[in-house]
């Protein structure tokens, strides 16, 4: 079996990756499997250092090779705060009005992708397959094959692709698709994303569409197609029963056998809707006051991207907004919401999930929404949680069974956490029966295969001649 190569602006050690995140476990364990390497940003900012040269670092995690790339401040700047969060974070989740589309940010993303492929180059074996993953890299494969590399090279966008209207508001945003012409095989996280990707190269550049995933454009045929993103079930569940997450569930178990817990987990990221889902709570709370002193609202928001000004103002908005709810509602002895600005640890999180009545994953635009999948994988199937779910995130296309909501419909929303709430225990059985059917046959070895599969099963005579 040929070698494969992860290239990603963050690189985990796949021995401790059950600390960092499914993904993290999903590739790990890929590249254990084959043997390979895993390429991309040390996460190193080095200061005064020179634009376009960073020191590399390889280590050895078993059979796996990690090597890592430090960036000079203005690299990063410009690269990762800059192009890829500042232009294409905001633009691809139809952030238009969050977009900064200053001039100089282009060329220091061009630059790292540049320099990292230069980088990559001489590390590779004629038939390494090459897996390239999210918007900070979507260059990538067409440095790699300026440079002469014939290798079968997949592109994976965990983020959603807008439509083509708003993706045509990016000044390169023709370059960058183009850059898109340069792999073998493109994937999306949903089926909207695919749509989205056919209509702008009919409409913009002219491509010819040779059957349903084939594109033909700039000389060159792409294979475009859905790979929803899953978890691993199996390592979730397993976490469920661990000590760190029985710990959680026991201290928290007591509180909210009385009292009636509603929960939310993500970054702290406009994407995710964190202003209109306390509004939504304070709607439930003003709109069906027997939730007054029982239903308690735990909203983790971890720490993100803080350099940038749209992350610190959203920062500022939610503590506002906490503050004000917490002080027309709250009691001496209850606190409608409990706000946490830090991490948590993912292994007590499986804990919380299960105290949870009701998960609220109610974001803006996502691509796909690993939340949603971890809390139905650590519901206890006897009495399991319900999920609401925004119809926006790329998971809605696959879990039919969760309360569908419009997070920009407070009222409408308020009203589904309301019937989440007061579900009988036969539908919420019924429901949480189906999602976890539907998120272990789509999980993620599921998820990984079929990508695989469509990259070495692509005719690639194109980038071979
Ligand atoms: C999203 C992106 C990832 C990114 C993660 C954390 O999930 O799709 O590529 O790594 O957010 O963001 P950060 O900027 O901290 O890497």
């Amino acid at each position: 079996m040929s070698r494969l190569v992860v290239v990603s602006n963050r690189v985990a050690d796949p021995r401790k990756a059950a600390a960092a995140g499914g993904l993290a476990v999903a590739l790990g364990d890929a590249l254990s499997v084959r043997g390979g390497l895993w390429f991309g940003w040390s996460g190193t900012v080095v200061e005064g250092g020179t634009p376009g040269e960073g020191e590399m670092h390889s280590q050895q995690a078993g059979n796996v090779t990690l090597t890592t790339v430090d960036l000079c401040r203005e690299d990063h700047d410009s690269y990762y705060l800059g192009y890829s969060n500042g232009v294409l974070w905001p633009v691809f989740h139809y952030r238009l009005d969050l977009a900064d589309f200053d001039a100089g940010f282009i060329g220091g993303y061009r630059r790292v992708n540049q320099m990292l492929a230069h980088k990559l180059m001489p590390q590779l074996l004629p038939d390494d397959i090459i897996w390239v993953h999210d918007y900070h890299l979507i260059p990538m494969a067409a440095e790699l094959r300026a440079m002469g590399c014939k290798n079968r090279i997949g592109f994976f966008l965990h983020i959603p692709l807008p439509p083509p209207l708003i993706l045509a508001a990016i000044p390169q945003h023709e370059w960058l698709v183009r850059a898109l012409f340069s792999y073998d095989v493109v994937g999306f996280q949903s089926e909207a994303d695919v749509a989205h990707f056919s209509r702008y190269v009919g409409q913009e550049v002219g491509a010819e569409a040779l059957d349903q995933h084939q594109f033909r454009a700039f000389g060159r045929t792409v294979h475009a197609q859905a790979f929803p993103i899953g978890i691993d079930v199996d390592e979730f569940a397993a976490l469920t029963h661990g000590k760190e997450a029985r710990d959680m569930f026991e201290s928290m178990k007591e509180e909210y056998s009385r009292r009636r817990l509603l929960l939310g987990v993500e970054r702290l990221d406009y994407s995710k809707g964190l202003p209109q889902r306390l509004r939504t709570f304070q709607k439930l709370l003003q709109k069906y006051p027997e939730n007054l002193n029982s239903a308690t609202l735990i909203q983790i928001a971890s720490p993100s991207r803080e350099a940038l000004d749209t992350y610190s103002g959203l920062r500022q908005e939610l503590e506002s907004l906490c503050g004000s709810i917490n002080g027309d509602f709250g009691e001496l002895d209850w606190m409608p919401v409990r706000y946490i600005h830090r991490n948590v640890a993912r292994k007590r999180l499986p804990g919380l999930y299960r105290v949870a009545r009701v998960a609220l994953v109610t974001p803006l635009r996502d691509g796909m929404n690993l939340v949603a999948k971890e809390f139905i994988a650590a519901q206890d199937p006897a009495d399991p949680g319900v999920l609401v779910l925004s119809r926006f995130a790329g998971a809605a296309e696959q879990l039919k069974e969760a309360l569908l909501v419009n997070p920009y419909d407070t009222d409408g929303t308020a009203d589904s956490i309301q019937r989440a709430l007061q579900m009988p225990l036969p539908e919420r059985q019924a429901r949480h029966q189906k999602l976890l059917a539907s998120i272990r046959s789509q999980d993620v070895h599921w998820w990984r295969k079929t990508f695989l599969d469509a990259l070495t099963g692509v005719d690639t005579s194109d980038h071979r001649r």
